[in-house]
């Protein structure tokens, strides 16, 4: 079993060890999992093609990794314990003897379905067991799965699966989400509209039941093609360096890009980390809140807790149905010890009060995890106080869906905590800060753009289809290094803080949204003519979506403009990137050269309209005055 850090002493060393000696140290941890060939180099790296190649030559199957090597020791032990949307509803529980049984059948049906090694399976569902099923089955057989977050709308589903060229659509009938009951097929069926040329068919878990339409050419159940099958299906045996997954992301320019990990790399980190930072011991239960959809999903619900043989807890739902107290109600029910969550959850839960979370049983979380956005020093408190009563350590953990994995993280009961830090790097990964020349920003009690230096097994690989958009983005910024597009302060005793993004992507609710992707989607409004997104403080989502936009006054009823603009927004990507503030202005302060001025634009939103700076070069300073005055 991977090695667990126990002391501040251990992580030291194991920091160290990770510095002067890379290669044997990853070699190690590399050693505690099933190959079925060893590799013949552990690294070979250059930053700057980018070309990054751990375990080379080894070959294995990931999910021999998540499953089978399990069944020995603990084959009745729960893997996922599924908790449905309704609270009384029948909780679901799967071994690893019938996990490895459900994903067997269904990587059995796949493949009789034509899937293959290589082809890429997009996945549009909600959080139930058979998407982990179904992510499963496709390693298994070496297919590649793309899961797209089932929020997301039939056009940006139709863009995901274009772009990733995929064989086949997994999906849900109906998906139960607190009141609502979502239509999860019907979507399929509009994106397919839009035209997805390489799809041959879909697979259609019945979930809820209720009635959907179905085309006999292309949609499959999944009870009738994979209900039957064998429940022994032999692991395709694959390169360290082939796919395991895309899993597309924004950017601040352009459409969302595929993130690609490999197989090898990614099993060892998700499960190094998996088990430091949450210093899983046997018998633990842990839970995660995040969907299957994002990379925390991908890292921390699947593959990190299976590869450790944790049980791991699946959610349906929502944290505030039937009420704000069902997150509690779940950790006292399953007497849950580690709890993952974002901040945007706990400050919409801390704003319901304090007497909520007074009403259960906590006591058996051990650790409480943060991620996917900052924490303030106010929810960081209540998270402490209030869920974790001062005894278990809070765990702010920053990294990326290209990291693969968490990059920098308190241990707990190991090193200290400090509101709003993510404290210290893994071992393995050389952080540093540089400043905007290029320069690294030495020393503590500073501040710069926050790099890595050095690869660690998995960080992404290639943006799919398109490696010069990878090279560009990541490794193009500073020489020789991996840009995280965050900013960062390192305090008196060299504790780390992601401040946030530093390029024109926003981060609403823990989800990463690119401020261009949301202005073309404005733009699709027919009277709209120029628009400009920035993102501003905003109590419960960590940034709201403040738009300006540039109509063409004709015909434009203003009281309707704003409605149609966001359910514009809502059917180009999905209700996750509709604008909370939208104000109509005259022209956009711009350059000479034509550049918007989003600094501006920015303040602004925030609501400080002092010291805005030197307008006086722009093209058109007059129209900082309109804007400051039309501000909402
Ligand atoms: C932000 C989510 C501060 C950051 C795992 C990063 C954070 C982006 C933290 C990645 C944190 C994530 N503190 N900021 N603990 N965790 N972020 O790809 O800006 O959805 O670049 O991955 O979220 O978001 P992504």
């Amino acid at each position: 079993m991977t090695h667990q850090i126990k002391s501040l002493a251990e992580y030291k060393s194991a920091y160290k060890k990770s510095v002067d000696n890379p290669e044997e140290f990853w070699a190690e941890q590399a050693e505690t999992f099933t190959w079925k060939e060893k590799w013949s180099s552990v690294l070979n790296w250059n930053f700057d093609e980018p070309n990054i190649k751990w375990f080379e030559g080894a070959k294995l199957n990931i999910t021999e990794n998540c499953l089978d090597r399990h069944i020995e020791d603990r084959g009745d032990q729960t893997a996922i314990l599924w908790e449905p949307n309704e609270i009384d509803g029948e909780v679901k529980k799967y071994t690893y003897k019938e996990l490895l049984s459900e994903v067997c059948r269904c990587a059995n049906g796949l493949k009789a379905l034509g899937i293959g090694k290589g082809d890429r399976v997009v996945f549009y569902m909600p959080m139930v067991p058979e998407l982990a099923i179904g992510v499963l089955a496709c390693a298994r057989i070496g297919a590649v799965h793309s899961v797209v977050f089932a929020g997301f709308s039939a056009q940006a589903l139709a863009d995901r699966i274009n772009d990733a060229t995929a064989k086949a659509v997994i999906c849900s009938d109906f998906n139960k989400r607190g009141v609502k009951n979502i239509p999860v097929k019907q979507v399929v069926d509009d994106a397919l509209d839009k035209g997805c040329p390489s799809i041959d068919f879909v697979l259609v878990h019945k979930n809820t039941g209720d009635q959907i339409k179905i085309d006999s050419k292309i949609d499959k159940w999944w009870h009738e093609e994979c209900d039957e099958q064998s429940e022994v299906c032999e692991p395709e045996l694959m390169d360290a360096e082939d796919m395991l997954f895309i899993l597309y992301t924004s950017g601040s320019t352009g459409k969302p890009k595929g993130v690609v990990h490999t197989c090898g790399g990614y099993m060892v980190y998700s499960c190094y980390t998996f088990k430091n930072v949450f210093q899983y011991e046997d018998g633990d239960i842990y839970w995660c809140t995040a969907d299957i959809g994002w990379i925390t999903g991908h890292s921390y619900i699947v593959y990190g807790p299976l590869l450790a043989g944790a049980t791991t807890v699946m959610f349906e739902g929502v944290p505030t149905f039937p009420d704000a107290g069902r997150f509690w109600q779940i950790c006292e029910k399953h007497k849950v010890n580690q709890f993952y969550t974002a901040p945007t959850a706990i400050r919409a839960l801390m704003a319901k009060g304090d007497d909520i979370p007074a009403k259960y049983d906590l006591s058996s979380i051990k650790m409480l995890g943060s991620v996917g956005e900052p924490i303030n020093e106010e929810a960081w408190h209540w998270y402490d106080k209030h869920i974790g009563k001062g005894k278990a350590p809070i765990i702010d953990t920053w990294w990326q869906t290209e990291t693969g994995g968490i990059m920098i993280t308190p241990l707990p009961g190991i090193t200290d905590t400090k509101p709003t830090y993510a404290s210290y790097p893994m071992p393995g990964i050389q952080t540093l800060l540089m400043d905007a020349d290029g320069n690294e920003v030495r020393g503590n009690n500073v501040e710069g753009l926050l790099c890595v230096k050095f690869p660690w097994p998995s960080i992404l690989r290639t943006t799919y289809g398109d490696h010069e958009r990878c090279k560009q983005t990541y490794f193009s910024t500073f020489d020789g290094m991996y840009f995280t597009g965050d900013g960062a302060r390192r305090d008196e005793e060299g504790r780390i803080r992601v401040i946030g993004r530093v390029d024109d992507v926003i981060n609403v609710s823990g989800h990463r949204m690119g401020t261009a992707e949301v202005e073309n989607a404005i733009n699709e409004h027919h009277n709209v003519i120029e628009s400009a997104v920035v993102g501003y403080p905003h109590d419960i989502k960590g940034q709201g979506i403040y738009a300006y936009v540039i109509v063409d006054e004709e015909g434009v009823s203003k009281e309707n403009l704003s409605n149609e603009i966001k359910a514009v927004v809502t059917k180009e990507i999905g209700p996750i990137a509709k604008p909370d503030k939208i104000q109509v202005v005259h022209g956009l302060p711009k350059t000479r050269s034509g550049k918007i001025m989003r600094r501006i634009l920015r303040k602004i939103a925030s609501g400080d309209t002092s010291g805005l700076g030197d307008t006086s070069t722009l093209l058109n300073p007059d129209i900082v005055d309109s804007i400051k005055a039309g501000a909402i």
